[in-house]
């Protein structure tokens, strides 16, 4: 079957097999069944790029389900499927009152992916609220849970994109969030002037929700309208004395200052030097509000898109000695 409507960039590749999966005992079962031995699982398709048609069997997780499974006075740790789409279980914590997760309002995606790049977005990462993961190992079919510190969170990464890559399938997160005194994350610049510019001086989660869906629609494409992926590279994060080097050639741009004398560079401000911004080559391009964001405007193939991000990464290269690493999944 075409894979197009199962990936947001839209490309329209094939899968020789394909599948949906709404409970573990269904993933077991595929898991043992000798006919495939190779798969790969798919969420919302909203963090990969597809450069061929695949001769394994695709897996939808479409696990589904949410529960309180314990709470105190101050917190609820809530258990979600992994095949729970991720903005729906957001305003479902909105809508009672549950806080931690309204910075990452509107991320695309299910629940089960989001530890796998520790989502992240104005202020706030997956690993803030993140309790543990169950999964099922590949290889033996055995569940296993993973905890917050096992995990080896990092920016837009952990162990499921390093030593656990491709070995487990998550099945499900727990969260621990807030019940009452919310900690809210309002420091980032576009949600202050934002909620400023609403009249809103004591916001509430669900405010504080409201600002960061109106800073996204403002400037990422939505799928539904262009194909695209989100940031197709990471901020890179560079010696501090080249970051210095850098600014005295251009004194304005971005950088925030990390330990270990690092500062990350928003690769966005480095592609839009480069003059990509809103440039397009047939139906591939740069996006016009966020040069971090590649799209596809119709017929573009996985292949296309790839060379564009290339053209890209040697650019960057050659004009400040910075190479960018895809945040993509590139297959
Ligand atoms: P998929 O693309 O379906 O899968 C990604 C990878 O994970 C694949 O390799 C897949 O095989 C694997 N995988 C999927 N599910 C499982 C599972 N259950 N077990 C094991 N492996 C699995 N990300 C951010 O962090 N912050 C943002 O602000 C953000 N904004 C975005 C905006 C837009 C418009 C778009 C399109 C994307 C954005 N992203 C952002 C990226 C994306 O939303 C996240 O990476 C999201 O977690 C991907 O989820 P998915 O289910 O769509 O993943
Ligand atoms: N910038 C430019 N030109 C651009 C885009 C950005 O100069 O075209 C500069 C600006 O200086 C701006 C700065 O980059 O102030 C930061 O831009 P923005 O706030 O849009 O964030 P980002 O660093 O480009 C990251 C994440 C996003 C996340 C936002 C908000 C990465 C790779 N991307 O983008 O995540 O939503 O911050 O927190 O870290 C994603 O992962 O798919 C994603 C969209």
């Amino acid at each position: 079957i075409s894979l197009r409507k199962y990936n947001t960039f839209g490309i329209d590749v094939r899968a020789r097999y394909f599948t949906s999966i709404s409970d573990t005992g269904e993933l077991g079962a595929i898991l043992e069944n000798p006919d495939y031995p190779e798969r790969l699982i798919l969420g919302g398709g909203s963090n990969i790029l597809l450069t061929q048609d695949l001769d394994t069997l695709v897996i939808l997780m479409r696990i589904k389900g949410i529960s309180v499974v314990r709470e105190d006075k101050s917190a609820v740790w809530v258990r979600a499927g992994a095949g729970e789409n991720w903005h729906d279980f957001v305003l479902w914590t909105l809508r009672n009152d549950y806080g931690g997760l309204e910075n990452l309002s509107l991320i695309p995606g299910n629940v089960g992916t989001s530890p796998i790049q520790n989502i992240g977005a104005y202020g706030v990462e997956l690993k803030d609220v993140f309790v543990s993961c169950e999964a099922l190992e590949v290889s033996s079919g055995k569940t296993v849970s993973f905890t917050n510190e096992e995990c080896h969170f990092g920016y837009r990464d952990s162990i499921f994109k390093r030593d656990a890559k491709g070995k487990f399938i998550i099945t499900s997160v727990t969260f621990r969030l807030s019940r009452n005194n919310h900690n809210l994350h309002t420091s980032y610049g576009a949600i202050r002037t934002t909620l400023e510019e609403r009249g809103i001086t004591t916001p509430t989660i669900q405010d504080v929700s409201d600002a960061v869906i109106a800073i996204r629609q403002s400037k990422l494409p939505d799928p539904a309208e262009i194909g695209n992926s989100g940031s197709f590279f990471k901020n890179p994060v560079i010696p501090t004395s080249l970051y210095e080097q850098i600014k005295s050639a251009h004194p304005e741009i971005p950088g925030y200052s990390l330990p270990d004398h690092l500062t990350k560079v928003p690769a966005g401000w480095l592609i839009e030097q480069c003059g990509f911004k809103g440039s397009r080559y047939g139906d591939t391009g740069v996006h016009s509000r966020q040069a971090l964001v590649l799209v596809n405007y119709g017929k573009a193939s996985g292949r296309d898109i790839w060379k564009l991000a290339q053209k890209i990464m040697d650019g960057v290269k050659e004009e400040f000695g910075i190479l960018l690493e895809p945040e993509v999944n590139v297959l």
